[in-house]
C-alpha cells in the first residue's frame, strides 16, 4: 500500500480509501445486504492490506453504513482514519430539498446549526467521539461559505473533527472555502468515462495543497468488465440510472473493452479494474482512489494496481478511445 497525507494536515491516509455507500445497501444497492460482522471482516481485510481510510455518509442506506461502520470498528476505532459526511439529512428540520430515497425525504443544509447537528448524529452512529474529516457532502450556496466553514472550524477546535474535505463542488467552491481554513481534499467523480471535472480540477488543487478524492473511478462496477453494462439493474438501483447503459453510449462502451481495455489487461496481466485504477492514479500526483467495497475479493484485486506501470502511451490511448462513450458531468 502507499500512503499519503490528506491535504496539508497530518492524517497519513492509503491511497486506495475504502468507500462505504455500497455496504449501506437500501434502493440502491440493493444485491447484497451485509451485516455487521460481514463488515468487520472486510475491515479485517482492508487492514492486513494496509488500507487505513474509510469513507462513509450519513446518507448512505440512511444511516446503515454509519451504524455498520460503528459496530464494525468497536474496539480498533483508532487503528482508522474515519470520514463522513455533512450537510445532507433527513431530519426534517430545514434546508433545501435534495432527494427522496429509502422511504425519506433527504434535504441539503449547510447552516451552521445543521453542521453542527449532522456530527452529533455521526458521532452516535459511529460509536466514536471524533470523526478525523468531514465532508460537505453537497456544496449550497444557500448558506454563506462563512457562516459553513466557521462551524467547521469550530468543530476542529473542539475535537470533533480534524480536517475539512468537499463534495460535488467546483473549483471557485474551493477558492471561496479556503479563505476561512484548510480544506485538506475534494471529493469529485472522477473517471475514464467523465474525467472533465477533474482535469478542470487539479490547478486549483495544486494551489490549494488539496487532495484531489476520486469516486466512481470504476463506475461503480461498469469498468471492471466487458458485460457489466449488459446486466439488468432493479428499479432504484444507482447502477440502472448512469448513461452507460443506453445507446450508442452502451456500444461505445463494448467497443473500449473490445479494441483496448481487453488487449491492455493481457499486456499488463492484470485485471480490468488494476488497469482502470493504474489510469486513474497517473491522471494526477495527490490524488486518492476511493473505491467502494462490499466483497474482500474486490479488495484484495484492487491493491495490485500498484504493480502496474502504465506506459503514457496506453494511457493516452485509453482516454482517445473512451471518448465516444464520455460524458461531461454525472450527477450520483
Ligand atoms: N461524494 C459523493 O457524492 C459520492 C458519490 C458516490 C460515491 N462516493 C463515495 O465513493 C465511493 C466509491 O464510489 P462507488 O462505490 O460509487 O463506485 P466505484 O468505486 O466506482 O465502484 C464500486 C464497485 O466496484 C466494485 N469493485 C471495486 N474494486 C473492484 C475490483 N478490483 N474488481 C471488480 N470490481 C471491483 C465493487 O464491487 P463489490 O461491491 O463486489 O465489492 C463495487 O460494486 C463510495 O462507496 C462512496 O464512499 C461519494
Amino acid at each position: 500500500m502507499k500512503y499519503q497525507k490528506l491535504g496539508k494536515t497530518d492524517l497519513e491516509v492509503s491511497v486506495v480509501a475504502f468507500g462505504g455507500w455500497g455496504i449501506g445497501g437500501g434502493i440502491v444497492w440493493p444485491d447484497m445486504a451485509l451485516a455487521a460482522k460481514d463488515v468487520a471482516s472486510l475491515l479485517d481485510e482492508a487492514k492486513d492490506l494496509g488500507i487505513n481510510y474509510i469513507d462513509t455518509a450519513p446518507v448512505y442506506g440512511t444511516s446503515v453504513s454509519e451504524k455498520l461502520l460503528g459496530e464494525a470498528l468497536k474496539g480498533r476505532r483508532d487503528d482508522f482514519i474515519l470520514q463522513t459526511k455533512c450537510s445532507l439529512n433527513w431530519r426534517g428540520d430545514g434546508g433545501n430539498y435534495h432527494y427522496s430515497r429509502d422511504g425519506v425525504t433527504v434535504n441539503n443544509d449547510t447552516s451552521a446549526r445543521a453542521v453542527k447537528q449532522d456530527v452529533e448524529d455521526s458521532l452516535l452512529r459511529l460509536k466514536t467521539d471524533y470523526i478525523d474529516s468531514l465532508v460537505v457532502h453537497y456544496v449550497c450556496k444557500t448558506w454563506p461559505v462563512e457562516e459553513t466553514m466557521g462551524a467547521l472550524q469550530e468543530l476542529i477546535k473542539e475535537g470533533k473533527i480534524r480536517a475539512v474535505v468537499l463534495s460535488n463542488s467546483q473549483p471557485a467552491d474551493l477558492e471561496e472555502y479556503s479563505k476561512y481554513g484548510h480544506v485538506a481534499a475534494v471529493q469529485e467523480f472522477f473517471s475514464l468515462l467523465s474525467p472533465f471535472h477533474g482535469y478542470d480540477y487539479f490547478d486549483a488543487c495544486t494551489k490549494y495543497g488539496t487532495t484531489f478524492q476520486v469516486y466512481g473511478s470504476l463506475e461503480e462496477g461498469f469498468l471492471t468488465r466487458p458485460d457489466f453494462v449488459d446486466k439488468e439493474f432493479p428499479a432504484g438501483d444507482v447502477r440502472g440510472k448512469l448513461p452507460w447503459i443506453h445507446e450508442p453510449i452502451k456500444g461505445a462502451i463494448h467497443n473500449l473493452f473490445d479494441e483496448v481495455l481487453t488487449p491492455l489487461t493481457e499486456k499488463y496481466n492484470c485485471s480490468y479494474a488494476n488497469l482502470i485504477q493504474a489510469w486513474t492514479l497517473k491522471q494526477y500526483p495527490n490524488l486518492s482512489l476511493l473505491t467502494g467495497f462490499r466483497r474482500a475479493e474486490t479488495m484484495r484485486d484492487t491493491v495490485k494496481c500498484f504493480d502496474i506501470d502504465l506506459s503514457d502511451e496506453d494511457a493516452k490511448l485509453m482516454l482517445e478511445k473512451a471518448a465516444p462513450a464520455q460524458v461531461p458531468v454525472l450527477d450520483k
